[in-house]
C-alpha cells in the first residue's frame, strides 16, 4: 500500500517542498492550497513526474473546507499516513497598532488552520490504528521571545503548545500517531508575500515586505528542500521537535533562562 500525504500550503515553500520530497519517496501526495493557480501547477508538475497527486482548493482557517480536505483523501486512497498542518501567513507592525481584522487573520490561518486539521482528521487517523504522522508547523517564533511579528509569535506558541499537548494526549491514549512539530528559522519562501493571499484587501498596506533586512535574511535562509529533508529523517526517527537551525537554540534557552530567574 502506498503511504499518503495531505500538505497544507503545499502551493509554495516549505509545503512545495515537502509535497517534492514525499513523492520521490513514492508517497501518495494530497496538495491542499488556497492559491488555485500555482496549486494546478504543482499537481501537473508531480504527475508529469509519476507521482500520485490529489489537489484539492483548501482555505485552512474554514472548517468546512479542511472536513472537505479530510473526506477527499479518505474517498480517494481511503487512508491517510502524514499530515502537514503547514499553511501560514505573517503580518507585522507594533502589536499594539494591529487591528481586529490582522488579528483574525493571522490567527485564523495559523493557529485555526492546525486546529481544524486536528479535528478533521485525528478522529480519522485513530479509526485507521496505523502508523500516523501529523507535522504542525511552528516556527522558531513559537519557541522564544522578541520585538516583532506579535500575532505570529502568539500563533505560533499556540502551534507548539497544540502540539505538546496532542502529542502528550495520543501517547497517553496508546495511539500510533507520532506528532512532530517544526521550528525553522529562515527559510527561502514567498512567506513575505502572505498579504496575496489576505481576504480583506485594502489592509495590505503594511507588512514585513517593507523591511529590507528581513527580505536580505531571508534571501541568506535555508532551502525548502533541505527542511523537507529535516522533516523526512523526524518522521523516520519519531522526533518531536524539528530544529532545523541548531544555531537558533542559545535563542531557546535564553528564553528558559530568563524564565527560571
Ligand atoms: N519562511 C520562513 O522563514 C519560515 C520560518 C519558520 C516557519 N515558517 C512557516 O512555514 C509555513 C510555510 O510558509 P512558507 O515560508 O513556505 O511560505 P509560503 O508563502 O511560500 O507558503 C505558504 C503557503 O500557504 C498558503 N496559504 C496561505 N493562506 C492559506 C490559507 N488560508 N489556506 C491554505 N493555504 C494558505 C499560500 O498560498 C502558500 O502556498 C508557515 O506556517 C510559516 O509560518 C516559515
Amino acid at each position: 500500500m502506498k503511504y499518503v500525504a495531505v500538505i497544507t500550503g503545499a502551493a509554495s515553500g516549505i509545503g512545495r517542498g515537502m509535497a517534492e520530497r514525499f513523492a520521490a519517496e513514492g508517497m501518495a501526495v494530497v496538495l491542499a492550497d488556497i492559491e488555485e493557480e500555482p496549486l494546478a501547477k504543482l499537481e501537473a508538475d508531480l504527475r508529469t513526474k509519476g507521482a500520485t497527486v490529489l489537489a484539492v482548493k483548501t482555505d485552512v482557517s474554514n472548517a468546512a473546507d479542511v472536513e472537505n480536505l479530510a473526506g477527499q483523501t479518505l474517498d480517494a486512497y481511503g487512508t491517510v499516513h502524514i499530515l502537514c498542518n503547514n499553511a501560514g501567513v505573517v503580518c507585522s507592525r507594533p502589536i499594539w497598532e494591529h487591528t481586529p481584522a490582522d488579528w483574525e487573520w493571522v490567527l485564523g490561518v495559523n493557529l485555526w488552520g492546525v486546529i481544524h486539521g486536528i479535528r478533521a482528521f485525528v478522529p480519522r487517523m485513530l479509526k485507521q490504528e496505523t502508523k500516523c504522522h501529523i507535522v504542525n508547523t511552528a516556527s522558531i517564533l513559537g519557541l522564544v521571545r522578541g520585538p516583532g511579528e506579535g500575532i505570529y509569535k502568539v500563533s505560533k506558541h499556540g502551534v507548539v503548545a497544540l502540539s505538546e499537548t496532542l502529542a502528550d494526549e495520543l501517547a497517553q491514549k496508546g495511539s500510533q500517531i507520532q506528532v512532530h512539530v517544526l521550528c525553522p528559522g529562515w527559510v527561502r519562501t514567498g512567506i513575505l508575500n502572505s498579504s496575496r493571499n489576505r481576504p480583506d484587501v485594502e489592509l495590505h498596506h503594511q507588512s514585513v515586505t517593507d523591511s529590507r533586512n528581513v527580505r536580505a535574511e531571508m534571501e541568506a535562509g535555508m532551502s525548502p528542500a533541505e527542511v523537507a529533508d529535516h522533516v523526512y529523517n523526524a518522521i523516520q526517527t519519531d522526533t518531536f521537535y524539528i530544529h532545523t537551525h541548531p544555531e537558533h537554540k542559545a535563542w531557546i534557552r535564553a528564553r528558559m533562562e530568563g524564565i527560571l530567574g
